[in-house]
């Protein structure tokens, strides 16, 4: 068997970190923009290291110039996620690369691209939702910016607000009004934390933006307390093990925390975060866990299942996934079975 098929949900997706380098080189011809920079002999992106990697993703974002750019953007990660059995993804949209962070500019690209994103579950079956993100090497200012898009257009396919970015740039408590405002318009929060920084980079996301997810935080396991503290907080990692090794965090996936904090009793969730930038898709993330770790079914039935509860869509939503899931494997079947349900309190021990 294959995991391509095993209905999936993915939660850590940059919507510019999912544009392939040929639709970048495409649109970057139809616009005689020279980006020959950015990419290796093979066509593939090419960078470096974190700061690097920032820097080619800028410039492959700067093409991306109109709310119909967003569009077909949109239909291109939305068809390519359908064919890896993802059937709800939320993406990570930012203000700052749509429209410089005026609201009125933004709710023209968020336009283009709830269309395009229903034109796509229409063909694929594929719901989207979008969380705002500001960008933290862009500053506290711009955030608020952002954050200002986010609320005034929370529930029109926004569900959630978050940072990404530089971490090493600030400490998260910055960023603290722009949290603080999309939390007041009803949106889910995550934030970047634990990838380049250490654990104090978790505390502070915990303590100062109060999120109810975190991007990453693998580095939590350096700060055992702290990890005991995540597991009994509920909060939710969004996992990216493939980008984590691309980005030299850790040599090997037998290395990487995932096992390990799962084990914990931490709730974790497996993402792309920039897909083609890394090489991988969401079938390679479950096929590279299984070969390490040897999770199987019920262990991605697991996954997928924290996954649906941590997803920041409205409770009819999840309830319609819910039912798609189970209806799409007998492993995700029995894990939303009424009497697993019913005893369905997160015990760690179940893991042991
Ligand atoms: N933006 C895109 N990918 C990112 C990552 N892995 N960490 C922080 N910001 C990002
Ligand atoms: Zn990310």
């Amino acid at each position: 068997m294959t995991w391509q098929d095993f209905p999936k949900i993915e939660l850590h997706l940059h919507h510019e970190g999912a544009a392939p380098p040929e639709f970048i080189r495409r649109l970057a011809q139809e616009k005689s923009v020279n980006l020959s920079g950015i990419f290796d002999d093979s066509g593939s992106y090419a960078f470096d290291d974190f700061p690097d990697f920032l820097r080619v993703y800028e410039a492959a974002a700067s093409v991306l110039g109109s709310p119909d750019d967003y569009a077909r953007l949109t239909a291109e990660i939305l068809a390519r996620l359908a064919g890896h059995g993802v059937i709800y993804a939320e993406t990570f949209v930012s203000p700052d690369f749509c429209g410089g962070g005026d609201v009125s500019a933004w709710r023209e690209y968020l336009h283009a691209m709830t269309e395009a994103a229903a034109q796509a579950e229409a063909a694929h079956g594929i719901v989207w939702r979008g969380v705002v993100t500001c960008v933290r090497h862009f500053g506290p200012y711009r955030s608020r910016a952002a954050a200002r898009c986010a609320a005034e257009t929370a529930g029109q396919g926004i569900v959630g607000f978050g940072m990404g970015g530089n971490e090493t740039m600030g400490r998260q408590g910055d960023f603290a009004w722009a949290f603080d405002c999309a939390r007041e318009a009803g949106l889910g929060l995550t934030t970047h934390a634990g990838e380049f920084c250490g654990a104090d980079s978790v505390r502070q996301a915990l303590d100062d933006l109060r999120v109810d997810r975190i991007g990453h935080g693998v580095r939590v396991v350096e700060d055992p307390a702290l990890m005991d503290r995540l597991a009994a907080s509920g909060v939710v990692l969004e996992l990216c093990p493939g980008s984590n090794l691309a980005l030299g965090l850790y040599p090997d996936m037998r290395a990487h925390p995932i096992d390990r904090l799962r084990r914990a009793g931490v709730r974790v969730t497996v993402n792309t975060d920039d897909p083609p930038f890394f090489h991988t898709t969401m079938t390679d993330e479950f096929a590279a866990l299984e070969l390490a770790f040897g999770w199987g079914e019920e262990d991605f039935a697991d996954i997928t299942s924290t996954a649906l509860r941590a997803a920041f869509c409205d409770d009819v939503t999840r309830d319609t996934l819910k039912e798609r899931l189970a209806a799409g494997h007998p492993a995700l079947a029995a894990r939303f079975s009424p009497d697993r349900m019913k005893t369905d309190v997160f015990n760690p021990d179940l893991l042991r």
